[in-house]
């Protein structure tokens, strides 16, 4: 997770007790992890470490004043919790945790906590009487409803001899919180996409099934792409011989019923893009066993449910922007024309599978994309990378 935080700025509050040697080390992991670091010592924190030993270690000012004519000029009080990407107090003391709770704003570093728009990581440190003391308990309830986040204490020998909970959390498992928090975070900036790709399987019986020769390696390439440019991707996959990077959220299905489920788990999402070769009909009745030889054998078939014609007319689930696949031998802008207005999908990537070289196993292919209002826009003989790329830009363009 080590490039989560590379270059996040955070704005590091140590204030007065003996975990504050613990913040020496915290601040060497972070810079190896290529944070940038300012640091506020408060007038208790400097009794247990020095500005000179945070400043040769973060290699940035250590602020500790909250009227400094340096500060002011440099960098005031707001300006220094808007600076921040995050704010973290360790250690953080009962009594910096009993003026937060109150919105007391005596010092530099309650005034900056008091003032920021961004989140607030706190990992107290304190003896374990003064941790399960009735008014820090209730001002930590108190500063979770103000959206604080706590890691930590931990349980273990305190410094003053005592046993119990109250511990500042190891410098890795506090910088380990702090990314999972940017990761979510980044998580939720996020578009989402679904893709789905490849054929599906309709089983006969325990061994023999219905299926298509698509390769699935259009779709493969158009999630990766979607990724690519930031999308949280998710590709869901008929069985195929491709293989995809971890970045991409893979779910392996078989039928056209598992397909459907998927998908519906996999939304809501702001783009869809359907290029399975899902297979129009399953075996009505699937035989347990093995059938078998007969001088004439009749499959009894039933349409199996349209996920695109499904998603694409559905009232909440629908995706702001739906794009169908049409694999056509002749005729192809008429039928997929058809597809574009039955289904109700904003565009149609159409491909003529008649030719051998591009379509189906190949790795090039020769598109045209067809739009609602008419318009048509055709994608010369390329592989299936450059094609996908292509379609992606039109995607953003389109989203923005
Ligand atoms: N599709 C789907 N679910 C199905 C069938 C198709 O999501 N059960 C999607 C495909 O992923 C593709 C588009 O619908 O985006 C293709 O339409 P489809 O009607 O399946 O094409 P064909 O089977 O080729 O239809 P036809 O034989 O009528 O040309």
């Amino acid at each position: 997770m080590g490039n989560l935080i590379n270059k996040k700025k955070i704005l590091l509050i140590i204030c007065g007790g003996i975990a504050a040697y613990k913040s020496l080390e915290l601040i060497r992991l972070l810079k190896k992890d290529g944070v940038i670091i300012k640091t506020i010592l408060t007038k208790s924190g400097a009794e247990f470490v020095t500005p000179l030993s945070i400043t040769s270690l973060s290699q940035s000012k250590v602020y500790q004043d909250l009227f400094s004519i340096e500060n002011e000029v440099e960098m005031d009080h707001i300006s220094l919790s808007r600076w921040a990407d995050l704010i973290l107090i360790a250690p953080a003391t009962a009594n910096t945790i009993s003026k937060l709770a109150s919105g007391s704003s005596d010092d530099l570093a309650s005034t900056v906590a008091l003032a920021s728009n961004k989140k607030i990581f706190i990992a107290p440190a304190m003896n374990v009487r003064m941790w399960e003391h009735q008014s820090t308990k209730q001002n930590i309830r108190k500063l979770k409803t103000y959206n604080y986040e706590l890691i930590g204490p931990e349980i273990g020998d305190m410094a003053c001899g005592e046993y119990g909970e109250g511990k500042m959390s190891e410098p890795k498992e506090i910088i380990n919180k702090v990314k999972i928090y940017f990761k979510n975070l980044k998580r939720k900036n996020k578009l989402k996409a679904i893709v789905t790709a490849g054929p599906t399987k309709e089983y006969i019986d325990p061994v023999r099934y219905i299926s298509n020769k698509s390769s699935g390696k259009q779709g493969y390439e158009i999630a990766k792409s979607l990724s690519k440019k930031g999308f949280e991707t998710t590709l869901i996959s008929g069985p195929t011989n491709l293989e995809i990077n971890n970045d991409i959220n893979l779910i392996k299905v078989e039928t056209a019923e598992e397909m459907f489920q998927s998908t519906l788990k996999s939304l809501p999402a702001e783009v869809a893009i359907f290029s399975a070769a899902v297979c129009d009909y399953k075996v009505k009745e699937i035989s347990k066993t093995k059938i078998k030889k007969q001088d004439e054998i009749c499959l009894d078939l039933e349409k199996n449910v349209d996920i695109l014609d499904y998603v694409s007319n559905h009232n909440s689930l629908r995706p702001k922007l739906v794009v169908g696949f049409a694999a056509e031998t002749n005729d192809l802008e008429k039928y997929a024309n058809k597809k574009l207005s039955e289904k109700n999908c904003d565009w149609i990537v159409a491909n003529d599978v008649s030719n051998k070289s591009i379509g189906f196993e190949s790795d090039f292919n020769e598109v045209s994309i067809l739009y609602k209002n008419k318009k048509i826009e055709r994608l010369k003989y390329k592989s299936k990378s450059e094609i996908s790329d292509e379609l992606v830009e039109k995607i953003i363009d389109h989203l923005n």
